[in-house]
């Protein structure tokens, strides 16, 4: 990948096992995995790796190509606890997991790890999931706790929750940890089924990041989480699932604005993953700009989550249209920066590319990254222990 430094070099000795994350898209279904709805992300080919040995330290070493040119993080695994703020809150990733199996019973002796990423960070591409499920598979095999791809998922997001303390929803998890090459990841968060739906093989998955982080352990993701489940409280129902667009509407004047709006783009977000799954079953590939485009529409004046950045990636892109090949564009993931989601035809992948870069570094002074993706394996151990 690069020319940072290698394992032996930081920790004075070979490591024993390596494991490799892919990070994710979401095509369609934001903001609704936290309540239950259906969803539809991909793993895509661009990855975080964890290289790892035990040692008799007692403490855990970290070391990240994205933080680190030269000495590791070095924490007590004694007295592991979340990190509140600063340079090294990111360490709060792999020590959540860490501390995770620990309350499972592993006696973890020390721990050296090596981190090296292509996920950019706070770009809505899923760098956390990606470095979680990593760096529990590196777990895995030193602890011997064998779990099930779910339940793996399940232990990354109860890191997630207690060290980096986002209240994150559990697609992220699936999708890096369930990916399949070619295809979306269609799970359904209120019941737990994953199901994968093969993506026609002539689209490219292009992830346009404006550079513009996001933070979500900065409350305004938790305060929409809580502003949708008050609704659904007055609503009077047990999920947001049960609820139609015309009981929403007959029912619109017992919440607050806010919830209202919350709640409107809940339902219609729940709506729209149905049509988009319809869609890309019936090859209909033509009609998925316009769900693509209500969704990010929703996104922006409902769920109040995009920025300028990302609406002028999106009008960008469905500007160029057909033309160039663009089939949908919306942003991803968690919003207050970070990526679009674009499809576009893999014959006009190149002219989009371009196309894309030059109407927004125009308008912008920041100049847009774009990542040619696709949808890939979800993560496994790539080099075994050696005994
Ligand atoms: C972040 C969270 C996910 C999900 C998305 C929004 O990526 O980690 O659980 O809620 O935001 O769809």
């Amino acid at each position: 990948m690069s020319r940072a430094p290698s394992f032996a070099q930081i920790f004075q000795a070979p490591s024993q096992l390596k494991a490799s994350s892919p990070g994710r898209i979401n095509l369609i279904g934001e903001h609704i995995d936290y309540l239950g709805g259906r969803v539809l992300p991909a793993a895509i080919d661009l990855y975080t790796s964890v290289e790892g040995r035990v040692t008799t330290t007692g403490s855990l070493r970290l070391w990240s190509d994205k933080f680190h040119t030269g000495l590791p993080l070095v924490l007590a695994l004694d007295s592991l606890a979340p990190i509140a703020s600063g340079p090294d809150y990111w360490a709060n990733y792999p020590a959540g997991v860490i501390d995770q199996f620990r309350s499972l019973g592993w006696e973890c002796p020390g721990l050296d790890l090596r981190i090296e990423s292509e996920v950019p960070s706070g770009a809505g591409m899923s760098s956390s999931a990606a470095l979680e499920t990593a760096v529990s598979l590196v777990c895995e095999a030193f602890s011997g706790l064998s779990l099930s791809r779910i339940e793996r998922a399940l232990l990354c997001q109860r890191a997630e929750h207690a060290f980096p303390k986002v209240p994150c929803g559990l697609m992220d998890q699936v999708a890096v940890g369930m990916g399949r090459r070619g295809h979306g990841v269609l799970f359904d968060c209120q019941f737990l089924e994953v199901e994968t739906i093969l993506l026609p093989d002539d689209i490219v998955i292009i992830s346009a990041d404006t550079g513009v982080k996001h933070a979500l352990g900065d409350g305004e993701y938790g305060l929409r989480k809580e502003q949708c489940q008050s609704a659904l409280e007055i609503l009077g129902s047990e999920s947001f699932r049960d609820v139609s667009i015309e009981d929403l509407h007959k029912n619109e004047s017992r919440l607050t604005d806010v919830q209202a709006k919350r709640a409107r783009h809940v339902v219609g977000e729940i709506a729209r993953v149905e049509r988009f799954i319809s869609l890309l079953r019936s090859g209909d590939m033509q009609s998925l700009h316009d769900v693509m485009l209500a969704s990010h529409v929703s996104l922006r004046d409902n769920f109040e989550v995009s920025c300028a950045e990302l609406d002028a990636l999106v009008e960008s892109a469905c500007a160029l249209g057909e033309e160039y090949g663009v089939l949908g564009a919306r942003m991803t993931g968690g919003g207050f920066g970070g990526a679009t989601v674009n499809l576009v035809r893999r014959d006009s992948v190149e002219r989009f590319c371009e196309a894309l870069s030059e109407r927004y570094n125009r308008e912008f002074d920041n100049s847009v990254k774009i990542y040619q993706t696709h949808a890939a394996d979800g993560a496994q151990l790539v080099r075994e222990k050696l005994v």
